[in-house]
């Protein structure tokens, strides 16, 4: 199943990746437990599961999208659920799965939730996606300005985004400046292919 989603197309499965680093780098900050900061960087890894059942003509479209395929795109949370509820093992990432695209301020989707009601691994993850869909090139357009997407997310603190998470955010960019490099904590990413990570964690959880 990971492996489709890696065939996909090759933003997906680098953008899943990123989210998933970013995601784990956040939550160290945010000082979440040894095991949660694992299970959201699994989370990232599989977070957009549900586009596999999104049409190419869509994700890949160069022109804008029009309302009623922007309501197609925004299924993919749900889909990706679906999918993955089946698998009892790995129920830990279901949050993330089916919240990554909620607000702060309610205005997200799918259920329109917000707050603390959102929960952390998907606020979290929230932060992560965004700033990677902000900095990563796509058919439709330009890449923006590293500086520019940092400002959008610091400034959406406490309107689209959880104000904690994004003081994490924060504290990762002023790191990030000082050594001028984007590494996360290494010890905390499972070891292997995507496949044996899932499996792995899968194992864990099952115990
Ligand atoms: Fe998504």
């Amino acid at each position: 199943m990971i492996s489709s989603l890696q065939a996909r197309d090759r933003y997906t499965r680098r953008h899943c990746e990123r989210v998933a680093k970013l995601s784990l780098d956040l939550a160290v900050i945010y000082e979440l437990s040894h095991e949660a900061c694992q299970e959201i960087y699994l989370a990232g890894i599989v977070h957009d599961i549900g586009k596999m059942g999104i049409p190419d003509s869509l994700l890949l479209k160069e022109a804008a999208l029009t309302d009623a395929e922007y309501k197609t795109v925004q299924k993919h949370p749900e889909i990706g659920y679906r999918i993955l509820e089946r698998l009892g093992h790995l129920q830990f990432v279901l949050p993330g799965v089916l919240y990554h695209h909620e607000r702060w301020d309610g205005k997200g989707y799918p259920h329109g939730i917000a707050g603390q009601t959102i929960p952390i691994m998907a606020r979290i993850m929230a932060v992560a996606d965004a700033y990677d869909a902000m900095t990563s090139c796509r058919p439709y357009r330009q890449t923006m300005p590293v500086e520019k997407a940092q400002q959008i997310v610091v400034a959406g603190g406490g309107e689209q985004w959880d104000p904690d998470v994004v003081e994490c955010f924060s504290v990762w960019l002023g790191r990030r400046r000082a050594t001028k490099k984007n590494s996360p904590d290494s010890s905390l990413i499972p070891n292997h292919s995507v496949v044996e990570q899932i499996a792995k964690a899968a194992k864990v959880v099952s115990r």
